[in-house]
């Protein structure tokens, strides 16, 4: 009897699979999987083979139009997310451009000598990325700036940053340069400087020299004398500077107006000392008083410039009031500073 069952429903599975076999569309061609050369049908209409398609399940991979930037979040920056993921980066796509995302974009940037490699979803680098995607190229990821998850210290307690590269990177006594970062795209501004020697100091990043400039012409044109004193500064530089100013003033009030060596924005390069004739070319708080200093209140933000320790954030700022010291973060960041009356710290750590 059962014997009589195992043969009748051998006989109905053989059946059932010849039946099956004579609906399949392709049991006609090849069936060697290594062999297999998809017919015409199968290499247009397939999803699987056409990520682009645009089927529901899979939203179709572009590169956003809009520049995004880092504390972003909006659809487009989950489509950047897509992208990114899409040519080789593990990613978290959650719509926020955070931490993870800068240092994609940034690491992306690294690996493609003409774009800035600042942090910042720009023209160019979409340019790029749409090149990728095209061409279904995947990048190695962290061949630019290697990704590192456990944070290391300085030896005065502050984090050294992952991603010194940032455009929006928050350099202060909590968070530290590597001391080995140089910028690799340092060049001299074309603007006035009170002394006519080359050094290092008139240098600025790209991104930060071409800001400068722009609003260098504007305040000639508007009859104003400015001149930039001090820009990029090494990390030993720093450190000599430091230590000069703690012989002279003891370690806790030198550290009020001048950074310990990692602690300071000149080393990004995208700081510059600015200040006039009126005031002998110092860096001085009278500066803030003249009208050079109150045009650069007024009309920094618009060239993407922040006064970075303004008067009466120094409980945030942990230094004195400097009108003098200007630090470039890009027109939208600076404009959201300014507008707000707000500390680069409360921009990026509480807003
Ligand atoms: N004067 C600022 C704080 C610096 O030394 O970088
Ligand atoms: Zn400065």
């Amino acid at each position: 009897m059962m014997f009589i069952k195992r043969i009748t429903a051998m006989v109905l599975s053989i059946f059932f699979m010849l039946f099956i076999s004579a609906c399949s569309p392709y049991m006609d061609i090849n069936e060697n999987e290594e062999n297999h050369e998809p017919n015409e049908q199968e290499a247009t209409d397939s999803p699987e083979k056409t990520p682009n398609s645009g089927n529901n399940s899979q939203p179709e991979i572009t590169a956003p139009e809009t520049e995004l930037q880092k504390k972003d979040q909006s659809e487009e920056v989950e489509m950047l997310q897509h992208a990114f993921h899409q040519i080789g980066y593990d990613i978290t796509i959650n719509g926020i451009y955070d931490e993870l995302t800068t240092w994609a974009v940034t690491d992306f940037q690294l690996q493609h000598e003409d774009l800035m490699a600042i942090g910042i979803y720009d023209e160019e680098t979409k340019a790029v990325l749409e090149q990728y995607i095209e061409d279904n190229e995947m990048v190695e990821p962290g061949l630019g700036l290697p990704f590192t998850e456990e944070t290391v210290s300085t030896n005065s307690g502050a984090d050294i940053l992952a991603n010194p590269y940032d455009q929006l990177a928050l350099i202060n006594k909590e968070y530290a340069l590597p001391d080995n970062y140089e910028p690799e795209d340092l060049v001299i501004p074309n603007v006035q400087f009170p002394f006519t020697d080359e050094l290092p100091k008139k240098q600025m990043r790209e991104v930060a020299a071409i800001a400068l400039e722009e609003m260098f012409q504007a305040a000639d044109e508007a009859g104003l004398e400015l001149y930039a004193q001090s820009g990029y500064r090494s990390f030993d530089r720093q450190e000599a500077i430091f230590a000069a100013n703690v012989s002279a003033n003891g370690e806790e009030e030198a550290n009020k107006f001048s950074a310990r060596p990692g602690e300071s924005e000149h080393q990004s390069g995208l700081s510059m000392d600015i200040t006039s004739p009126e005031v002998r070319f110092k860096l001085v708080v009278e500066f803030g008083e003249t009208d050079e200093g109150q045009w650069i209140l007024e009309n920094a933000a618009d060239y993407g410039f922040i006064i970075r320790y303004p008067e009466g954030k120094e409980d945030i700022t942990k230094y004195q009031y400097e009108p003098w010291h200007l630090r470039y973060v890009g027109e939208k960041a600076a404009k959201e500073i300014t507008e707000n009356d707000i500390t680069l710290e409360e921009y990026l750590l509480y807003e």
